[in-house]
């Protein structure tokens, strides 16, 4: 399973990739104003750090302009993959853009059909949004749970990226089905670290030590 990190703040990338755990990169426009830095900017800076894929997304409504966008953020880096939204023009670009064998990622996807309908395009990744799903009193994880069965059932080369994750649980539960990728919030990487038990054992078995000192 590949953890990608889902932020645009270098440091917090920097972080995880010092640890090795760092696959890919994911950001959206929002991410990129949260760092106060420009896009292609902080896109070049993080590529310089990051080997594996790495999401930019633009703005464009319609598929030409989607494939312009596509077309420049490729320069920015060789391991750029284009995230495009879950519209017709979305999925016409996607098409023409894996033709180009230039990678995609088609975000804001909320159903098995959209989902299915990527897949079908050519899509690289999909991104399912579990936690806005959990915020309106939907499933998220189930809809996971579906794209993966459809997936499998017709060997869809077609990644899965668990996005829009808020805690913990969403990444387990994501490996617990063989999600190919969790993208998470720097937050939700360090919280899965952590554990009450392992902090507490450690302060015994030092105190413990330092007892056996004469
Ligand atoms: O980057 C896409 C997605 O992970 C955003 O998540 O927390 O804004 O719902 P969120």
């Amino acid at each position: 399973m590949k953890f990608f990190i889902d932020t645009a703040d270098v440091e917090a990338i920097k972080k995880a990739v010092e640890l090795g755990m760092c696959d890919g990169v994911t950001t959206n426009p929002t991410l990129i104003m949260k760092s106060g830095k420009d896009q292609k900017s902080v896109i070049r800076e993080i590529a310089k750090i990051v080997k594996g894929p790495i999401s930019v997304e633009g703005i464009a409504d319609d598929a030409p302009g989607m494939i312009k966008e596509a077309e420049e953020f490729s320069k920015w880096a060789p391991n750029i993959v284009v995230k495009v939204p879950m519209t017709k023009e979305g999925l016409k670009a996607v098409r023409y853009l894996s033709s180009k064998e230039i990678q995609t990622n088609v975000t804001l996807v909320f159903s098995a059909s959209q989902a299915l309908l990527a897949a079908k395009a050519g899509a690289t990744y999909v991104s399912p949004f579990v936690g806005r799903l959990d915020d309106i009193s939907e499933n998220g994880m189930k809809l996971v749970a579906d794209i993966l069965e459809i997936f499998c059932a017709y060997d869809f080369k077609t990644e899965v990226i668990v996005a829009s994750i808020r805690h913990p649980l969403h990444v387990v539960d994501s490996a617990r089905m063989g999600a190919h990728i969790a993208t998470m919030p720097a937050d939700v990487f360090e919280k899965m670290f952590r554990h009450p038990l392992t902090d507490k054992g450690i302060a015994q078995f030092k105190d413990d030590y330092a007892k056996t000192k004469k």
